[in-house]
């Protein structure tokens, strides 16, 4: 019997199975592979040799190769696979973004955070120092009927004290004509008919909020602005209860060296009235021309609620009592951070906001 071309097969076939073993990458697999299993390769040549075999061992010498053959291919393509998976893994690593390594500063272009406006941050303010005396916080509709801006709070149709308030009217056909509230007062009539419908006085309560009025802007004036209200309704309330909270209030917002006074002041709906000032804090009550060389700087209005108020919304003004305030939150701001023009506080410049975070 001639010796057999595949003698060696075993051998060859493990050569075969170590080099597909240790192929690291599918380049290399690529590169390698005619010479593994194509045309130039081990088997191919001992496919070949087989032509020189007697017919009957050809047979068995065939089936031998052609199983050997299926070994090594099948370890290629297992192979194959297990080198596109590694590729595959490797390529989600590398495009994987870890949020935890993320340094901001280092984002292009930055990234910079916005922070409350300058208005949002006082009302803040405001709120925390009267919830720390004991009010609650309210809040009423901007767009309001007459009743609500005017009639509620003793401001009959054609009474002169409009003519500072007449302003934004819309008219929705009669008898609807609203008015964009003019002050947060008309809160004050929406808290006092819920309490009276649901039994709950007594009231204390703050009610930021936004205002209108046809104010031309100017150093000291938006036409929309904003307001913060005070409203204590219950029994045995004193003029001396309004000068404590309103003194109260001054110095926890302001700071111990600045403080408040009342000046005898008319609002249809309080009486007595009273503006309420405090120490400039520009000159700190040295005087100079931000207050008139007076040391003092108007803040806002206030005063006992007038008994007419309480009939209004069905309050037996013999039985409660109770005071008001009202004051603009903008120009809280601008003496507490000495902004010159109250303009700057709605023309959007970034560099000025940037300042007042
Ligand atoms: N509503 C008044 C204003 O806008 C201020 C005020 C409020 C006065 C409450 C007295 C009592 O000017």
């Amino acid at each position: 019997m001639t010796p057999s071309p595949l003698d060696n097969l075993d051998a060859q076939k493990g050569d075969l199975l170590a080099a597909i073993a240790a192929l690291s990458t599918l380049d290399e697999l690529r590169d390698a592979e005619p010479a593994l299993v194509g045309r130039r390769s081990i088997l191919a040549a001992l496919q070949k040799s087989l032509g020189t075999l007697e017919p009957e061992q050809r047979r068995d010498a065939g089936a031998l190769l052609q199983e050997a053959r299926r070994e090594v291919e099948g370890a290629l393509e297992t192979r194959r696979a297990q080198l596109a998976g590694a590729a595959r893994r490797a390529a989600l690593e590398s495009d994987r973004l870890d949020l935890g390594d993320v340094v901001v500063g280092s984002i292009h272009p930055p990234v910079t955070f916005g922070h409350p406006g300058i208005i949002a941050a006082t009302q803040r303010e405001l709120e925390d120092v009267f919830v720390g005396m004991g009010f609650t916080v309210a809040e009423g509709p901007e767009v309001e009927s007459d009743w609500y801006n005017f009639e509620a709070l003793n401001i009959p149709p054609a009474h002169p004290a409009r003519g500072l308030w007449d302003s934004f009217y819309i008219d929705l056909g009669e008898p609807e004509t609203v008015v964009l509230r003019t002050h947060t007062s008309p809160t004050q009539i929406h808290l006092m008919e819920e309490a009276v419908r649901e039994g709950s006085l007594p009231i204390h309560s703050v009610m930021p909020g936004r205002c209108y009025r046809r104010d031309a802007p100017d150093a000291s004036h938006l036409a929309t602005f904003h307001q913060i209200e005070g409203l204590v309704v219950d029994r045995g309330i004193t003029f001396a209860d309004l000068a404590g909270v309103i003194e109260t209030f001054t110095r926890a917002y302001f700071g111990a060296d600045i403080s408040s006074r009342l000046r005898p002041g008319f609002f249809p709906f309080t009486e007595p009235s009273a503006e309420f000032e405090i120490t400039c804090t520009i000159c700190r009550g040295e005087g100079c021309r931000t207050c008139s060389q007076t040391g003092w700087l108007e803040l806002g209005g206030s005063g006992m609620v007038d008994p007419a108020v309480f009939e209004a919304v069905g309050i037996d003004p013999e039985q409660w009592s109770g005071f008001a305030f009202g004051f603009g939150i903008d120009r809280c701001a601008q003496m507490r951070h000495q902004i010159g023009d109250m303009r700057a506080l709605i023309e959007n410049d970034a560099r000025f906001l940037r300042q007042l975070s």
